[in-house]
C-alpha cells in the first residue's frame, strides 16, 4: 500500500527530539506541543539527513537509560555538531542528552558518587538563560534521575544551576547556543519546568507560540483536497471510536460524500450501541455512513470457540471479508475503485524510538498488532489517508471538537475492537451471555455516569463468567451465572491501576444488578492492576 503523509510542517518553527530511550520522551514531545509549538520525535541514532529533511530550530537530546561509557551508547549522527552550529540551531540535552553534549565537547563525564533519584532541590547559579532573570525561583524542585554526572564542563560552558549535594544540574554555553538540564522539566515533580521549557524556547530560541489545532486541521484539509483526485473515491471502517470518527470526520469535510464509511454490527456491541453511534454518525456528523449487519455471520463463525486468540483472528478476517464485499459493492456503484482508505493511526503508532538496552531491538514499534483487527489486507491495492498521524491523543480530541463531534463521544472509553467476545470468557453464543452482559455493562457505565465518575476513569467495563455459582432469590435457590466489573485508571492503557469505588457506590450497583438482570447472583469487583493483568480479561 502506498501511503500520503499527514501535513508536514510548513515552517521551520519546530522542535525536534532525538530519542535515546527515556521513559519520557514522548512527554517531552506532548508538553512543548501544550505551548502551541510543533514537536516530532525521531530516534537519536537517526541518519544526518533525516534531523536535516526536520529542518529544526530547535532539538532536544532526550534521556534515556545508558551511559555515555558503555560500549555502542547511542549518539547523534556524524556531522551533527557542524549542522547545528552553521545553521543556527539551539540544543537543548535533558539527562544523559546533557552528558552526551558534555562528552563530545570535550568534558568529561563519571558514575556519580552520588546517584541521584527523585526529587531534589536545585540552586540557580547564574541568572539569565534557560531560567530567565531566576524568574522561575533561585531554588526549586526537580526531578533526577542519573547515576552518571559531568564533572568537569567543556570549554565555553558555564554551570547555571547546582544539585543540592553539589552536582551540575544545568549548564549553558549560549555563544554556541547549547544547553543542558541534568533532571527532567517534561515531569510534573519538575515544579517549574514547563516554565523552565516555556522560558527556553520562546525567550531563548525565539520560537513562537504558533501550533494550533485550527491550521493543523486547515493543513490537512488542503492535504487531503491536494492527493486525493476530484474523481476519487475513498473509504473508510468506522468503529465508533473517537480515532475513525475524528479522522472521517476530517476527510470528509475536505471532499464530501466521495467519502464513503461502513459500520459493522457484528453482533459483539454493546446495549443499543448501534443505534447510538448511527446516530452520532448521521445527525451530528453528517457522515455518509453504511450499517452493515453481519451479527449472524459472526457469530455461527464464533460458535464453540473459546480461545481468545481464535476469538480475534476470527473477528479480524471477518471483518476484512466484510470489508471487502463493501468495497466491491461500491466499485459496482460507482463503476471505478475506490482509491484510498482513510486510517486513524495516531502519532504514537509511528513514532520510532530508541530501544532499552539489552532488548536486542534496534527499534521499538508501539503499534499493538492483535489489536489492530481492524487491520486490513495488503492486496486491496488502496493508498492510504492517515490524517492524524502527526498527533496524540488529546489533540485528535481538540481536533474532533473544532470538528464538532460531540464532546461526550469525544470522551468515550475505549473499547476493543474484539468487542464483547474478549469480555465473555469461553463461548460467546453459549446460552444469553453476550446478552446479560449487555445489560450489566450499561447498569455499570450508567451508574458511573450517573456518580460523576466516567471522565475520572479510563476504561469500565463488565466481565462475564462462564461459572455457575449458588444463590438464593425470593425463597428459590439458584444457580446462576458471575459477572466481574473492572474499571481501571491509566495513561494510554500499558498500564494501569484499579480505580477506588467508594461502598455505597458499588453496594447500589451490585443491587441495581442483581435486581434487574436475569441469570446473574453474584457479582464480584477486580481489583488488580496491569501488570500484572492486563485490562481486559481475555
Ligand atoms: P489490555 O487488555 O491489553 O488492554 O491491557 C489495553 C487496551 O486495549 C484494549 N484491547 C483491545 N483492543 N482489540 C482491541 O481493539 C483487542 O483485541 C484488545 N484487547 C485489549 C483494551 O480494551 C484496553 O483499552
Amino acid at each position: 500500500m502506498g501511503g500520503i503523509e499527514a501535513a508536514k510542517p510548513a515552517s521551520s518553527n519546530l522542535v525536534l527530539i532525538l530519542d535515546y530511550g527515556s521513559q519520557y520522551t514522548h512527554l517531552i514531545t506532548r508538553r512543548i506541543r501544550q505551548l502551541s509549538v510543533l514537536s516530532l520525535c525521531i530516534s537519536g541514532t537517526s541518519p544526518l539527513q533525516s534531523i536535516v529533511e526536520h529542518k529544526p530550530r530547535v532539538v532536544i537530546l532526550s534521556g534515556g537509560p545508558h551511559s555515555v561509557h558503555a560500549d555502542g551508547a547511542p549518539t547523534f549522527p556524524d556531522g551533527f555538531l557542524e549542522y547545528v552550529e552553521e545553521n543556527g540551531v539551539f540544543v537543548l540535552g535533558i539527562c544523559y542528552g546533557m552528558q552526551l553534549i558534555v562528552q563530545k565537547f570535550g568534558g568529561e563525564v563519571t558514575v556519580g558518587e552520588k546517584q541521584e533519584y527523585g526529587k531534589m532541590e536545585i540552586t540557580v547559579e547564574r541568572k539569565g538563560g534557560i531560567f530567565r532573570a531566576n524568574e522561575v525561583g533561585e531554588h526549586q524542585i526537580v526531578w533526577m534521575s542519573h547515576g552518571d554526572e559531568a564533572v568537569r564542563l567543556p570549554d565555553g560552558f558555564s554551570v547555571v544551576a547546582r544539585s543540592g549535594q553539589g552536582s551540575v544540574a544545568a549548564i549553558e554555553n549560549r555563544s554556541k547556543r547549547l544547553f543542558g538540564l541534568q533532571y527532567h522539566p517534561e515531569v510534573t515533580h519538575s515544579a517549574r519546568g514547563m516554565d523552565t521549557l516555556r522560558y527556553f524556547l520562546f525567550e531563548v530560541c525565539g520560537l513562537a507560540p504558533d501550533w494550533k489545532m485550527r491550521d493543523v486541521l486547515d493543513e490537512e484539509i488542503e492535504v487531503i483536497k491536494k492527493t486525493v483526485g476530484p474523481d476519487d473515491h475513498v473509504i473508510c471502517a468506522l468503529s465508533g471510536g473517537v480515532d475513525s470518527t475524528v479522522a472521517a470526520t476530517l476527510v470528509h469535510r475536505a471532499i464530501g460524500d466521495r467519502l464513503h464509511c461502513v459500520f459493522v454490527d457484528n453482533g459483539l456491541l454493546r446495549y443499543k450501541e448501534r443505534e447510538r453511534v448511527m446516530a452520532t454518525f448521521e445527525s451530528d456528523l453528517h457522515l455518509p455512513v453504511t450499517c452493515v449487519d453481519a451479527a449472524d455471520r459472526f457469530l455461527s463463525k464464533l460458535k464453540g470457540v473459546k480461545d481468545p486468540e481464535c476469538k480475534r483472528k476470527i473477528i479480524g478476517k471477518e471483518f476484512i471479508s466484510i470489508f471487502d464485499d463493501f468495497a466491491q459493492e461500491l466499485e459496482n456503484k460507482l463503476g471505478r475503485r475506490p482509491e484510498y482508505l482513510v486510517q486513524g493511526t495516531l502519532y504514537p503508532d509511528v513514532i520510532e524510538s530508541c530501544p532499552p538496552p539489552g532488548s536486542g531491538r534496534t527499534h521499538s514499534h508501539t503499534i499493538k498488532s492483535h489489536h489492530n483487527v481492524g487491520g486490513l489486507p495488503k492486496d486491496m491495492r488502496l493508498k492510504l489517508i492517515e490524517p492524524l498521524k502527526l498527533l496524540f491523543k488529546d489533540e485528535v480530541r481538540k481536533l474532533g471538537g473544532i470538528l464538532d463531534v460531540p464532546e461526550a463521544f469525544l470522551k468515550r472509553h475505549p473499547f476493543p475492537g474484539p468487542g464483547l467476545a474478549v469480555r465473555v470468557l469461553g463461548d460467546v453464543t453459549e446460552g444469553n451471555a453476550l446478552e446479560v452482559l449487555r445489560q450489566v455493562d450499561e447498569i455499570f457505565i450508567q451508574s458511573i455516569k450517573d456518580a460523576g465518575l466516567y471522565d475520572s476513569i479510563w476504561q469500565a467495563f463488565a466481565v462475564f463468567l462462564p461459572v455457575q455459582t449458588v444463590g438464593v432469590q425470593g425463597d428459590q435457590r439458584t444457580h446462576s451465572h458471575v459477572v466481574a466489573l473492572r474499571a481501571v485508571t491509566s495513561e494510554d492503557g500499558m498500564t494501569a491501576d484499579w480505580f477506588y469505588f467508594d461502598h455505597k457506590f458499588l453496594d447500589n450497583v451490585v443491587r441495581k444488578i442483581c435486581n434487574s438482570v436475569r441469570g446473574v447472583n453474584r457479582v464480584c469487583l477486580d481489583i488488580t492492576s496491569k501488570p500484572p493483568a492486563t485490562v481486559e480479561w481475555e
